[in-house]
């Protein structure tokens, strides 16, 4: 076999729709309080889109911005992997929408449905075309209109989510001490029940009786949840770094999924990360499903704290259930 060539991220860009929806605009809403939503969850604000705008059109923002860091053209992409949980369409894919959208020439891809976990996992997918020389620019996009899934007469979701896009540009690092390094995937459908949307799918088509079920929403049992997230995501994050001879001090930039504040800070202390190395941008966007580790890669990189050489753990713990933890070490 032909040595692998190791993926590097080498662009980065993202984008929310500009409407912002505070926890002062919830509390009119439903009934909750900021203090209840900052206390448990840590989320100040979200970003939601308007009326008509749908995920190819954050994913396609943040995508453009991407190539233009790179100062390439998306004619120069080999292929776009589209990281959701709320595509356009059932099909055609979003990956398609935003390929003639973005005038993409000569590309292929696809969708990848795996909710929270969907970047890190579509990070691996895209890896893996490179490595084998496949392919020498793979984009892959976490994107998610969250807001057109959610009931917002239900406290126990409305107040979490938000929508927004990310976009990185994967190639060959030519120095091999630099980009993706190990990952460490997995799933486990028995908790699909406690986070899912049932409705509009092969087992339960759209009907009246759907939608008055509201069966076309999120519904999650929020505490099963996050009990396996806290175990899961140390744990396989654990089980990495020590693969990797690493202990948690030698991460520079933890880049977790932002679904509760609470989460990230219990796998920081079980990781004993240095605390000026967690990235936390919930307050600002929510939890915005696949595009929450690009939009914090994003805060990191403004925040100074994502350099060329920095090791990066990426880490995620979604629907399905779905886990992904990722070690890289920033390119450029
Ligand atoms: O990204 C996908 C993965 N998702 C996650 O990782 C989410 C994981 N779960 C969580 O983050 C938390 O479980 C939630 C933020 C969803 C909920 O926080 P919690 O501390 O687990 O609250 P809870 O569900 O145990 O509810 C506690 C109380 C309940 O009232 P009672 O029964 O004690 O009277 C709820 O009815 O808080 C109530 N409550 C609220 N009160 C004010 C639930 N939602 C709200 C609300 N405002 N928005």
């Amino acid at each position: 076999m032909n040595k692998l060539i190791r993926a590097k991220i080498s662009a980065l860009g993202t984008y929310v729709p500009p409407r912002l929806l505070t926890n002062a605009d919830l509390e009119r809403m439903v009934e909750t309080s900021n203090d209840w939503i900052v206390d448990r969850t840590g989320i100040r604000e979200r970003h939601i889109v308007d009326e008509g705008v749908a995920t190819s059109d954050l994913a396609v923002e943040a995508a453009k911005l991407a190539l233009a860091e790179r100062e390439i053209d998306s004619s120069d992409l080999d292929a776009i992997i589209v990281a959701t949980v709320t595509p356009d369409m059932f099909f055609p894919a979003t990956a398609c929408v935003v390929q003639h959208k973005l005038g993409a020439k000569k590309v292929w891809g696809f969708d990848l449905s795996a909710a929270c976990s969907a970047f890190v996992y579509g990070l691996q997918a895209g890896a893996q075309f490179i490595a084998t020389g496949a392919h020498s620019k793979v984009m892959v996009i976490g994107a998610d209109v969250m807001s057109c899934i959610i009931d917002y007469t239900d406290r126990a979701t409305c107040v979490i989510f938000g929508d927004g896009a990310g976009a990185v540009v994967l190639e060959p690092a030519e120095d091999d001490s630099l980009g993706m390094i190990d990952f460490m995937h997995e799933i486990d459908g028995g908790g699909g029940c406690s986070l899912y949307m049932p409705g509009g799918g092969s087992l339960h088509p759209a009907s009246h009786e759907t939608i008055d079920k509201k069966m076309h929403y999120v519904h999650q049992d929020g505490q099963a949840v996050f009990k396996y997230a806290v175990r899961k995501q140390a744990e396989l994050c654990e089980k990495l770094l020590q693969r990797n001879g690493l202990k948690g001090s030698d991460i520079k930039a933890f880049i977790p999924h932002q679904a509760n504040k609470r989460i990230i800070t219990a796998t920081a202390d079980r990781l004993g990360l240095r605390p000026e190395s967690v990235i936390i941008n919930i307050d600002r966007f929510g939890n915005t499903t696949a595009a929450t580790i690009p939009l914090a890669m994003e805060t990191a990189r403004q925040e100074g704290k994502l350099k060329k050489g920095d090791l990066v753990l990426l880490a995620s713990v979604g629907a399905g259930f779905t886990t992904g933890v990722a070690l890289l070490r920033w390119a450029y």
